[in-house]
């Protein structure tokens, strides 16, 4: 009730003064005011980080609407993606809804994502997610939980440097975490290693961060402390390998990993669980790998089908007509194969390495769609 009154007064005061302000500065921040925040589903990562701001709308009493959208869009959108991609996604949507809150000339403003952060999500952390997102927005495919809720521009985002106080809400997700950096060892994926080993595993010498030459890059992108000043040195900015690695000066070999001795009984840090991909696997994954890859996992789902068709056809033939055969038989629903949200992905995450396999997004031209099949969309581009 004491919160209601306090709401009613807090937003009339701030109508006042809008309405005072409406002269002088033309435009007006959308009304709004700070409070902690309440709610259940950002309750992990808005702990401790002070006032949020609130929208005030007729359906937004108390944040409720954007609550209501950001468990909505976690359901949709987050609970599909894998890590490192999830964890990031999850502080970028909360951060997003119930960014940080300023007074300025009594106004409660709320801050705007950090272009930092965005990038971070968009470059690196979920690079094929927010892709997929992106093209789906084009084709005018959203998310049906969405409501107000946009997808950020990064490019015309304040950055979170240079300002005192802030200009934007940091989900700190390109912070350097001081306590984690080591020098002369690993400690956990080494994400904050800091040290000056300049060659791979192989003894192949490391090429600087800021050369496009031999290998033409643009990963990592240039918002993670962790690459300022690497020179040549090996990093594992962001975490995205299970350990610092750099592009080498050989021109016939991209990337690899660097051989850096493991801190000896260190804590497990929480950057641990992210994005457990196996790098093995990646060093096969040549275009040459991939094509066999898929060509033996259609003809080896042909063969399975097949084969069930026949089996399916002899047990028909000596048992004669059965009923509940013919039920089990519509219970096998093909058009359901392409609803799961694993074949729309582009599997593997997309890799320093498997850079060159990507096409820039303009050159493509989509011409038209050939279906779907069990591997995803299929369509015809040049
Ligand atoms: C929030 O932080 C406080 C200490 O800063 C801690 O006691 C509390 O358990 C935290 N709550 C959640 C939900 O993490
Ligand atoms: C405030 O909420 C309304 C919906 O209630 C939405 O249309 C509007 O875009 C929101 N404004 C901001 C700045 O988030
Ligand atoms: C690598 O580092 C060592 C010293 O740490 C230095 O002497 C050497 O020149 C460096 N090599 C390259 C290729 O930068
Ligand atoms: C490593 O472990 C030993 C005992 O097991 C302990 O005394 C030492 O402080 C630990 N070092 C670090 C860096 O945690």
């Amino acid at each position: 009730m004491v919160l209601i009154l306090w709401y009613l007064l807090w937003s009339t005061t701030v109508t006042k003064h809008l309405l005072a302000q409406t002269g002088e500065t033309g435009q007006l921040p959308p009304p709004g005011y700070c409070a902690p925040y309440n709610g259940k589903i950002c309750k992990h990562y808005l702990n401790g980080t002070g006032q949020v701001w609130f929208n005030i709308s007729h359906d937004n009493a108390g944040g409720w609407l954007n609550e209501q959208i950001t468990t909505r869009l976690w359901a949709e959108m987050v609970a599909g993606l894998k890590e490192p991609c999830r964890s990031a996604a999850e502080k970028l949507l909360c951060t997003y809804a119930f960014p940080q809150c300023q007074l300025r000339n009594g106004h409660a403003v709320g801050l705007p994502l950090c272009a930092e952060d965005c990038v971070a999500v968009r470059q690196l952390f979920c690079y094929n997610d927010w892709a997929l997102i992106e093209d789906n927005k084009q084709r005018g495919i959203f998310f049906k939980s969405r409501g107000h809720f946009q997808l950020p521009d990064c490019e015309s985002l304040p950055s979170f440097r240079g300002t005192s106080p802030p200009a934007c809400s940091h989900a700190k997700l390109t912070e350097m975490k001081m306590e984690e950096v080591t020098y002369d060892c690993v400690k956990g994926r080494g994400r904050f290693y800091q040290g000056t080993m300049n060659r791979t595993k192989q003894g192949l010498p490391c090429q600087h961060w800021d050369s496009q030459v031999p290998h033409s890059h643009y990963r990592p992108p240039d918002v993670f402390p962790e690459v300022q000043n690497a020179e040549n040195y090996c990093r594992n900015a962001g975490g995205e390998e299970p350990s610092p690695w750099c592009y080498t000066m050989d021109p016939t070999v991209r990337w690899q990993r660097c051989d850096i001795p493991v801190c000896e009984n260190v804590t497990d840090s929480d950057d641990e669980n992210i994005g457990v991909k196996d790098l093995a696997m990646e060093t096969f994954f040549t275009p040459k790998f991939i094509l066999i890859l898929s060509a033996v996992g259609l003809t080896g789902l042909v063969m399975i089908l097949l084969l069930f068709l026949l089996c399916h056809r002899l047990y028909k033939h000596r048992r004669g007509y059965n009923p509940t055969a013919t039920r089990e038989e519509v219970n096998i629903d093909l058009d359901k194969l392409p609803n799961n949200m694993a074949y729309h992905r582009t599997g593997a995450q997309l890799n320093p390495k498997l850079e060159k396999l990507e096409f820039p997004r303009n050159d493509i031209i989509y011409i038209r769609d050939l279906g779907q099949g069990a591997f995803g969309r299929v369509f015809q581009v040049s």
